[in-house]
């Protein structure tokens, strides 16, 4: 067999694969682990939207390729959620291009954009997917100081000239993966403001858009001012519809970028099978305050139950304000030992910090998407563990 081309040394094997194949070795040997680990929705979608799917798939028309675009609904659909939720206006045929996911759209937009001597911005924790996007693409990666003093905001000041000079992408995610964190709108300014001064795009990753906690606003990058021209916003139904199989997101905002990001992307992929779409388009019309607020209700008194037993389990956590996420730190310092212990002794499995960038190393994150008898059943065996020791 020939070597694999060098750009794959750049890459580790995906964190989750590795911990999913120590879970199932524990498995094989009758051992029940607990996965506190992920981020994949445990509740279904809406009925109404499964059934859509249930009767989209028996139209005989359905099942040819679609457009590399999508179909012009769900761009519709999508620029008209935009419109309702947060009062931006797209242009169904330039602003918006339907996406397998957003993963797929981060990675191909470090393509579309990112070569030799270019830099992306990358906040210094964060979602792999910038980093190992930014190295398929043979580009250079500035980590962007972030931290509990900065908000988890990126701190922009810090950002050297030169590299501002070499960069072409400045990614940000809010509700932010792993902290927990919310942007104000006022951030979202400061970030237009300054990509356009060094023409950079912007690159707003939103997969948890609308999952917010004690009342904090939902709110897009593309509510700043002038944002459009500089700025694509990643949205995704994975999380916000419970629908992370079905791979389905789109990118919106400059026309101008997704122009280029469908050059790349149409080289490697096609649309959606029309099913999904139409099952995504009734997700997006359906009246969701309701079901949102239910949602949003449950995964909060999970968050509320983890912040609860952190004392108790030798962890200091931030209170997250929205998305999936509990990011805690170990007390005493070794968060390796720790997550090590945990798996190995009290069966249950969380996200090592060091998977979310360069300073991870002594973070450890929960996962608020157990059903509530397991969460509760791995709180208590940490507790059980963790006195013991
Ligand atoms: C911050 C962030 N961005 C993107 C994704 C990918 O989501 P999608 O299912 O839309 O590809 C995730 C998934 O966990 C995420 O946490």
């Amino acid at each position: 067999m020939p070597e694999p081309a060098a750009r794959l040394s750049q890459l580790p094997t995906y964190v989750f694969a590795l911990i999913g194949e120590r879970v199932r070795q524990m498995a094989s040997q009758g051992i029940d682990v607990v996965r506190l680990d992920i981020g994949s929705p445990d509740m279904p979608p809406p009925d109404f939207v499964v059934e859509k799917l249930a009767q989209a798939a028996r139209n005989k028309n359905n099942h040819g390729y679609s457009d590399y675009k999508g179909t012009p609904d769900f761009r519709a659909a999508v620029a008209e959620h935009y419109r309702k939720c947060f009062n931006v206006e797209l242009n169904p045929d330039t602003e918006v291009l339907p996406l397998l996911g957003s993963k797929e759209g981060i990675v191909n937009l470090a393509l579309t954009y990112l070569g030799s001597g270019d830099v992306a911005l990358i906040p210094e924790i964060g979602y792999p997917s910038y980093t190992m996007g930014a190295r398929l693409a043979g580009g250079d990666i500035h980590y962007v100081t972030m931290n509990a003093d900065t908000d988890f905001l990126p701190d922009l000041d810090s950002i050297p000239q030169d590299v501002a000079e070499r960069a072409k992408i400045l990614w940000v995610n809010y509700p932010n993966n792993p902290t927990g964190a919310i942007a104000t709108l006022d951030f979202y300014q400061r970030a237009v403001d300054y990509c356009k001064k060094h023409d950079i795009l912007l690159a707003s990753d939103n997969p948890y858009i609308d999952i917010v906690y004690d009342g904090q606003p939902s709110i897009s990058a593309l509510q700043a001012n002038n944002a459009k021209e500089h700025t694509v916003e990643f949205f995704s139904l994975s999380k916000s519809y419970n629908m992370a199989g079905w791979r389905i997101g789109a990118a919106v905002g400059s026309a101008a970028a997704l122009k280029n990001l469908l050059k790349v992307k149409s080289n490697m992929d096609s649309g959606h099978f029309k099913a999904v779409y139409e099952a995504g388009i009734a997700a997006l019309a359906q009246t969701r305050d309701e079901w949102a607020a239910e949602r949003n209700r449950i995964y909060q008194s999970r968050r509320d139950r983890i912040m609860a037993a952190l004392p108790e389990i030798g962890l200091r956590g931030y209170n997250p304000k929205g998305a999936l996420y509990v990011w805690t730190e170990a007390v005493d310092g070794n968060a390796a030992q720790y997550l090590e212990d945990a798996l190995c002794i009290a069966h249950v499995v969380l996200a090592p910090g060091t998977a979310y960038g360069p300073t991870g190393e002594q973070f450890v994150r929960f996962g608020l998407t157990a059903k509530d008898e397991r969460l509760d059943e791995a709180l208590e065996r940490l507790k059980k563990w963790y006195k013991s020791k």
